[in-house]
């Protein structure tokens, strides 16, 4: 007889069950493993940061790098890390795969042109687009409100920001379905619609330099920095990461933020009550809070240590790719009261749905002005929006960074 305790196993991560509910396996990891080595679905060893305090330490060190050069097995030139058809040098410049100082020149550079106020002239446009979308299915009773809503939404906002005309729109509505679906259809896999889409943006950016508009790439054009502008190429690279990394996350914010109001009636109720009596504060904070209970970014792009240091009092060896478990830390109990709790007024509520540091999300007040807009316009319009599947039958991507649904189908009174 031994009365030793067995020591912890840890849960299985990446699996189905796991897809639709990792917080259980992520509160387990905080408690027992915080910093915690694991393979990844794709054979690459990664540290996974679960704890908080580590989570925002870890975002913000400047010893973890973003360029993938540094990670020590090659994972990037394999393909096995990264956007998907990305390796061609002119695309690695984006911001998301650069240090400072390349990233601090970028980063100035396309925030002249990305600029608080021009999301904020663009809110009518969001309007315009998201009562389109439900005038598509209002009068039929139901509706798939990912394909139909949460999808269509940010794609051709973006678009129309951006500046591509619109008889291109869809030409990005197919490019992006099938990055988003991570699969191959009629018309090539991801790689080919990546290449597809960046083809064209590079070819935009020509054209628009003989006529500069108000759009978004004109201003990414004529940005300067003390006489210093981008090049196409990196204008191109710019137009890319902003489509790249502003359209599956504002997707799956409105997914997932439709689906936890749907699960919750009585938050959902508070919502609609203040929106009736035209508050827009509980709005506001319930969109901080549905980015903090069930985020688009369930793990922060990849970081890799540049040198041999330690989180959370683990040791981390040079080399070694690092991921940011942004769901995990954003229901920490060290952090957050009631942290599996969804309260739409929460006001202690510093997630890290956006990241934190010199990363720190650029479009973040687009994809806020779009969650709100969206959420708004649907519960009121649509006051009693119902799921129409059992909760277990739901679909959720199994992406790596990501975290969303597939599908979201709903029914409804029909709007006359
Ligand atoms: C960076 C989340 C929407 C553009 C990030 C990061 C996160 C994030 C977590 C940091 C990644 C890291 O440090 O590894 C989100 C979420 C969104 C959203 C949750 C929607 C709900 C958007 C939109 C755009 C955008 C709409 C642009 C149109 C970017 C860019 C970066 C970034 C360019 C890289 C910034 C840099 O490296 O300096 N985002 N994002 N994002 N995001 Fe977003």
């Amino acid at each position: 007889m031994t009365d030793q305790v067995p020591a912890p196993r840890p849960p299985s991560l990446f699996t189905w069950e796991f897809a639709a509910d990792p917080y259980p396996a992520y509160a387990w990891l905080r408690e027992h493993s915080p910093v915690h080595r694991t393979a990844l679905p794709s054979g690459v060893e990664a540290w996974l940061v679960t704890r908080y305090a580590d989570a925002r330490q870890a975002l913000a060190d400047s010893r973890l790098s973003k360029n993938p050069v540094h990670h020590s097995e090659g994972a990037h030139a394999k393909g096995k890390v990264g956007i998907p058809g990305e390796r061609s040098a002119d695309l690695m410049t984006h911001l998301l795969n650069i240090d400072p100082p390349d990233h601090t020149r970028l980063r100035r550079l396309v925030s002249k042109a990305f600029t608080p106020r021009r999301v904020a002239e663009f809110a009518p446009r969001v309007q315009e687009l998201t009562d389109r979308l439900i005038d598509g299915f209002a009068a039929r009773g139901e509706a798939d409100l990912i394909h139909e809503f949460a999808f269509p939404l940010p794609i051709y906002a973006i678009c129309d920001l951006l500046g591509v005309p619109p008889e291109d729109q869809d030409d990005f509505r197919d490019w992006a379905g099938m990055m988003i679906r991570h699969e191959r259809g009629p018309r090539g896999g991801v790689a080919r619609s990546v290449k597809r889409m960046r083809a064209y943006l590079a070819e935009l950016i020509h054209r628009k330099r003989a006529a500069l508009g108000d759009d978004l790439i004109s201003g990414l054009i004529r940005a300067s920095d003390h006489g210093e502008h981008l090049t196409e190429n990196e204008a191109a690279a710019m137009a890319f990461i902003l489509l790249f990394a502003g359209f599956e996350t504002t997707v799956n914010l409105i997914g997932n933020g439709t689906y936890a109001l749907l699960r919750h009636p009585v938050q959902r109720h508070r919502l609609q009550d203040a929106l009736r009596r035209g508050d827009g504060d509980l709005l506001a904070t319930g969109v901080e809070e549905l980015l903090r209970y069930d985020g688009p970014v369930e793990l922060a792009t990849w970081r890799f240590a540049t040198e041999p240091l330690t989180i959370g009092g683990q040791a981390i060896g040079a080399g070694d790719p690092v991921l940011v478990v942004l769901a995990a830390a954003d229901r920490d109990p060290q952090r957050f009261a009631g942290p599996d709790t969804l309260d739409l007024a929460r006001s202690d509520n510093p997630h890290l749905g956006f990241g934190h540091g010199i990363h720190y999300c650029l479009g973040a007040p687009l994809a806020r002005l779009e969650a709100q807009t969206a959420l708004s316009t649907l519960f009121t319009r649509i006051p009693d929006l119902q799921l129409a599947a059992n909760p277990d039958e739901l679909r959720w991507r199994g992406g790596l960074i990501m975290r969303g649904l597939r599908t979201l189908p709903v029914r409804f009174t029909r709007e006359e």
